[in-house]
């Protein structure tokens, strides 16, 4: 078995292999003066079981663009290398909000970049929390599809109390399914918002429904882009009553005015893992931000199907 990382957050491949207990495995990434990347394994691949580590995200440096290509650079360049299996670790597969075409002559993005992993020569893919659930569909090898929620539920159950009496709220009907699951791992009540996206940066919140007055209430996302969505979500529950807010996601995504934002916003804390990087500056600017740590749950699947054992016993707890 052999680990390596793109660029996009080579942080976490180092945390899972050291959860492993392996090195991490030696590979050069460079980008030519006319902007064409090359990628390079600087050690043997012959006939082993290649995960290759990269989050679909920009990290300051590297955008969402390159993400892509350098993985399909070195998906490509393992399968030249005569590598026996390669499976592309995403734990953030940010293309999966073009899941559907919703407005006309659009592109349906997820699926698009599913099909080029493919192409590149991936045998197998592993990811975590994907936006909407039945984007794991449009992959035609074997996928699997870790949840958050443990690492978000085990947070919650260490940090808060009273639990039975706190609602876990959905900021939009697509999160209704992952709340409710939480809601339940925690034996907390649920509530979700009726929200419209107006622009990228810009939603609006229709309505509120369940019961938020005096309740200690966590908000719990996919992700956190701009933050927009979250704004949103305080006002409108902060206007009914509710006691202490507390937010989490699975992709810290925060771009833009995310982090100011949220720096803004009357809330105790706001999770997210480390499925995306999160610069040590984002961190400065916020005191809000806390990362928690998903490489033992990647290094326990990536065990696992190295092992070819069951990955759906990993979440029946
Ligand atoms: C949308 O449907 C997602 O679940 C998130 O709510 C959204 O991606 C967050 O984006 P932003 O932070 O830019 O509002």
């Amino acid at each position: 078995m052999k680990i390596f990382t793109g660029q996009a957050n080579p942080e976490l491949a180092h945390d899972i292999c050291d959860a492993l207990g392996i090195p991490l495995g030696k590979s050069m990434s460079r980008h030519f003066s006319n902007d064409n990347i090359e990628v390079q394994f600087q050690e043997s691949l012959r006939e082993a079981d290649v995960f290759i580590v990269q989050s679909l995200a920009g990290n300051g440096t590297f955008n969402v663009s390159d993400s892509v290509m350098e993985l399909l650079l070195m998906i490509d360049a393992a399968r030249g290398a005569s590598a026996a299996r390669i499976t592309a670790v995403i734990p953030y597969f940010s293309y999966a909000r073009s899941d559907k075409k919703d407005s006309p002559r659009i592109s349906i993005a997820a699926r698009l970049v599913a099909d080029l992993l493919e192409t590149a020569g991936a045998d197998r893919v592993l990811t975590m929390t994907l936006h909407s659930p039945q984007v794991h569909g449009f992959f035609r090898i074997p996928t699997d599809h870790l949840s958050a929620e443990p690492v978000i539920a085990n947070h919650f159950i260490t940090h808060l109390s009273n639990l039975e009496d706190a609602v876990v709220l959905a900021p939009d009907a697509g999160d209704i399914k992952r709340a409710s699951s939480l809601a339940e791992r925690l034996g907390a009540g649920i509530a979700f918002i009726d929200k419209r996206r107006v622009s990228d940066t810009k939603v609006e919140a229709r309505g509120l429904i369940g019961d938020v007055k005096g309740k200690v209430v966590m908000i719990v996302d996919d992700e956190i882009s701009t933050a927009g969505s979250l704004i949103e979500a305080v006002g409108v529950i902060k206007e009914a009553g509710a006691k202490e807010i507390h937010v989490a996601c699975s992709h810290g995504v925060y771009v833009g005015p995310a982090v100011e934002r949220i720096a803004g916003l009357d809330i105790v804390e706001c999770i997210s893992t480390n499925s995306c990087y999160v610069s040590p500056e984002k961190m400065a600017a916020c005191d809000k931000l806390k990362v928690l740590s998903v490489a033992p749950l990647f290094a326990e699947a990536i065990t696992r199907i190295h092992t070819g054992e069951s990955i759906a016993e990993m979440f029946n707890a």
